[in-house]
């Protein structure tokens, strides 16, 4: 048993509404807080002082000058595996083609699936591994990954074993999601539906032997899939107990619709989404989930966060890093640029960082510093908190640790 600290200011996160607004008084601060760690799990945050009495025996492992700790953050939604570059797409979107235009001409998503298919799986392991390192280094303890640049059984399973093989490979904890429905390949003989029934048929039971993913993900656009093929697609996944996410409102709005419909663990993009889109959400158990690194890549506008969280809806943030729509991978910077477009509290943005995000994911133990959740947190060189958002990124973590072990900084 060790006790970790002092730190200036310790933001446990606990005890916070899962949804609707929030104002920063309501965030809790422990001050010359410390955490109480054994076997990777957290037994007690409290004051320093007040743990240094209760646990004598326990091991101090002491920090230096001003400190402020908090959970560590929780990326729910990034591509970090695939191969190649889409630099050509930024510079055609800024000559006046949209997304959707590159798309068409076989640019777009397509591109990124030649690239990744003419990876191995070690290739990108690698990538993996040195983006997800990357997250780790921002303060990211717990990322989502998905597959959708396969596009074929076997492509797909290479993707979701590649993101298995580097969950052991990094100290970031990686969850892996199938979105197999990312888009109909351009080499496939056959329909929407029929691509998807192959997918249910051929993907899924091993998905299920192999313990490749827990979550479905499908894109639901004009170019992509429609609801009414995606539907049973996500029915069938919910027969096998996978949890449903869904990329939705991106350019048109349709998807948010499937999302709660199909009971989606989260709404993610929602950049179309209006307010109609906004109240049925809140009116949900889906979390609603801005991913402002899509917007910042694209040059759109951002998730109509503020309306979300005034309707009461569980807002999350994260950063969709992928080639196309938001290849920057700097999540910190991406939610302190939402909060100004958005006019976010800082205690909204740490939320739908950490234990929100949590819950897009259904990872119960994770995202708050509280008895039995795991030993994830990290650390500024701060006396303030204010900070971390009012820098946009620039104050990067003094310390970061997974499960009680500082594995940066
Ligand atoms: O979340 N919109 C669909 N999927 C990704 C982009 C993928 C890509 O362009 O490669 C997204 O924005
Ligand atoms: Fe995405």
């Amino acid at each position: 048993m060790k006790i970790i600290g002092p730190f200036t200011q310790l933001l446990p996160m606990t005890n916070m509404p899962l949804k609707g607004a929030l104002s920063d008084d309501t965030l809790p601060i422990i001050k010359n807080g410390g955490i109480v760690v054994d076997g990777g799990k957290i037994v007690e945050t409290d004051t320093y002082t007040n743990l240094l009495k209760k646990y004598p025996k326990a091991t101090l492992q002491t920090t230096n000058g001003n400190t402020v700790a908090l959970p560590g953050f929780v990326d729910s939604h990034t591509h970090i595996c695939w191969g190649g570059t889409r630099a050509m797409d930024f510079a055609m979107r800024n000559a006046g083609k949209t997304y959707m235009d590159i798309a068409r001409e076989g640019g777009g998503i397509w591109s990124t699936v030649q690239n990744t298919r003419k990876a191995t799986k070690e290739e990108l392991v690698t990538n993996i591994v040195h983006r997800a390192n990357y997250l780790l280094s921002q303060g990211v303890t717990t990322a989502e990954v998905k597959s959708g640049y396969g596009l074929s059984v076997e492509e797909e399973l290479k993707m979701l074993r590649a993101i298995q093989i580097s969950h052991h490979c990094t100290k970031l904890h990686l969850i892996p999601t199938c979105l197999a429905a990312h888009t109909l390949p351009k080499d496939f003989d056959g329909n929407h539906k029929e691509y998807l029934e192959l997918m249910e048929n051929e993907l899924f039971p091993i998905l299920k032997e192999e313990n490749l993913a827990k979550r479905m993900d499908a894109f639901i656009e004009e170019e992509a899939f429609d609801a009414k093929v995606t539907i049973p697609y996500f029915e069938k996944a919910k027969e096998l107990g996978f949890d449903i996410t869904v990329h939705a409102d991106q350019f048109s709005t349709g998807g948010s619709e499937v999302a709660v419909e199909v009971g989606a663990v989260s709404a993610d993009h929602l950049e179309a989404s209006t307010q109609k889109e906004v109240e049925m959400l809140a009116n949900s158990d889906t979390v609603a989930t801005a991913l402002p690194g899509a917007t910042i890549g694209l040059g759109v506008t951002f998730t109509p966060a503020r309306a979300l969280l005034d309707a009461g809806a569980c807002l999350n943030i994260a950063s969709d890093w992928n080639p196309g729509s938001a290849p920057q991978g700097l999540l910190l910077t991406q939610a302190s640029i939402l909060a100004a477009f958005q006019k976010l509290s800082n205690a909204e943005v740490l939320a739908g960082l950490t234990y929100r995000a949590a819950h897009a994911l259904r990872e119960d133990y994770i995202g708050k510093l509280e008895k039995d959740f795991k030993a994830n947190f990290v650390t500024f060189n701060t006396d303030n908190y204010q900070e971390i958002t009012y820098q946009q990124g620039r104050l990067l973590p003094s310390g970061v640790y997974v499960e009680g072990e500082k594995v940066m900084g």
